[in-house]
């Protein structure tokens, strides 16, 4: 006999999102027995994609929370299995949705998947601490945000956001993102077999590197792909144009860069990968007066960097190559970095992260995604 709490009981466990696909775990064939007792005690049992995965305890919760708002549900007790083999081989041909393998979804045609390649001349001008912020910007503002971190000489972005120690979960051939602020995170760093290890990365293993992070990660349907690139041209910069031709570039610079040099690099960078500059963003730009608030900029570091760097780009490649903001010294932007609490979530309304959350809504407001995409429609006659 079943109970009537089933239908219900169902309901709410299609609520609940596996943490890593982020679809519901009665999609993903992970509900395996749910039973009701004569006083409306319920056991579900859950079935893990892995042994051990790292997202059992947030499962657990969410799944006890859910159950447990259903009227007449008196308990819940959550058991943990593991799938099958077979199971799990099922569940990544759906996950797949019939795509042969190996294919790049956001280079496919009709991909509404805003990709945008961040990079600089050199490191240390905050190109990690940009592309973390602006993506955060983006999912505040309701969007499905995946960041890979390629920068092979510091891959600092899962610090930046919190999860410097986690690793992906993998589902027979397919990797799980590690989830982060709301986003889906996968470093070039989690890739390599053990942390101490030096690698060099060289051009065939840094493109194998990437296409992997960017075909056997799971990333479902995402608005924005952010990638963090290593600074100055190479090899990266080739593999990204051969394998995401519609991503944009956002050049990161600073007030005193070279522009000249950023330029070069920028152009070599572009050219080979035939991507457009959507533009630059300075960053260090000046320090808020702490005596007299945001309408006196320190100029710490000589000024103008920015502009140059676009004015040379502009003129390059014979299109506006825009300064898209000017983002001041924030001590807690540092700190934010080494806390991995982003500043546009702990303080949004700081001068820096104005600055960062005004550039990300520029960026996604004219992006692609649907209000942009010919959809075919003709009038419908009367
Ligand atoms: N606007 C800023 N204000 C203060 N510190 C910053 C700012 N931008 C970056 N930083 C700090 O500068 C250092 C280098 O930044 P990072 O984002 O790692 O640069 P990159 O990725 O270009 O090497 C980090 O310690 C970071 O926290
Ligand atoms: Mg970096
Ligand atoms: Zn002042």
């Amino acid at each position: 006999m079943t109970s009537p709490l089933l239908e219900p009981i169902n309901a709410a466990l299609a609520t609940v999102n596996d943490p890593e696909i982020r679809r519901p775990i009665t999609e993903l064939g992970m509900v395996d027995e749910v039973s009701v007792g004569p006083g409306g005690e319920v056991q579900v049992t859950v079935l893990l994609t892995v042994a051990g995965c790292p997202m059992k305890e947030t499962l657990t919760r969410d799944v006890s929370s859910a159950v447990g708002k259903v009227a007449g549900v008196s308990s819940v007790g959550v058991n943990l299995g593991v799938m099958t083999t077979e199971q799990r081989q099922q569940l990544q041909a759906s996950l797949r949705g019939g795509q042969p393998a190996k294919e790049i979804p956001f280079a496919r045609p009709g991909s509404l998947t805003k990709v945008l390649a961040v990079a600089s001349g050199k490191g240390g001008v905050g190109k990690s601490s940009v592309t973390v912020n602006l993506a955060v910007a983006m999912a505040a503002s309701g969007r499905k945000v995946g960041i890979v971190d390629a920068d092979i000489y510091g891959h600092s972005i899962p610090a930046m956001m919190g999860v410097a120690d986690e690793r992906p979960t993998q589902v027979e051939d397919m990797i799980m993102p590690v989830p982060a602020l709301g986003m889906s995170v996968i470093s070039i760093g989690m890739l390599k077999p053990r942390r101490d290890q030096v690698v060099a990365w060289r051009g065939p293993m840094l493109d194998r590197a990437l296409v992997q992070m960017l075909t056997d990660v799971y990333w479902g349907d995402l608005d924005v792909l952010l990638l963090d690139l290593p600074p100055g041209t190479g090899d990266m910069a080739i593999s990204i144009g051969q394998h995401l031709p519609n991503s944009e570039v956002l050049v990161v610079t600073t007030p005193q860069a070279a522009a000249a040099e950023v330029a070069e690099r920028a152009e070599t960078m572009a050219s080979m990968m035939h991507q457009r500059v959507a533009g630059v963003i300075e960053n260090m730009s000046y320090l808020v007066c702490p005596h007299c608030g945001p309408e006196h900029r320190i100029e710490v570091f000589g000024t103008g960097g920015g502009h140059e760097v676009a004015a040379t780009l502009s003129k390059r490649f014979g299109y506006d190559v825009p300064v898209l903001g000017e983002v001041p010294l924030d001590l807690r932007l540092r700190e934010g970095g080494d806390s991995g609490r982003p500043l546009v979530l702990d303080d949004p309304e700081a001068p820096a992260a104005r600055v960062l959350l005004d550039v990300a809504d520029g960026l996604v407001a004219k992006g692609r995604g649907l209000s942009g995409m010919q959809l075919g429609l003709s009038p419908v006659s009367r």
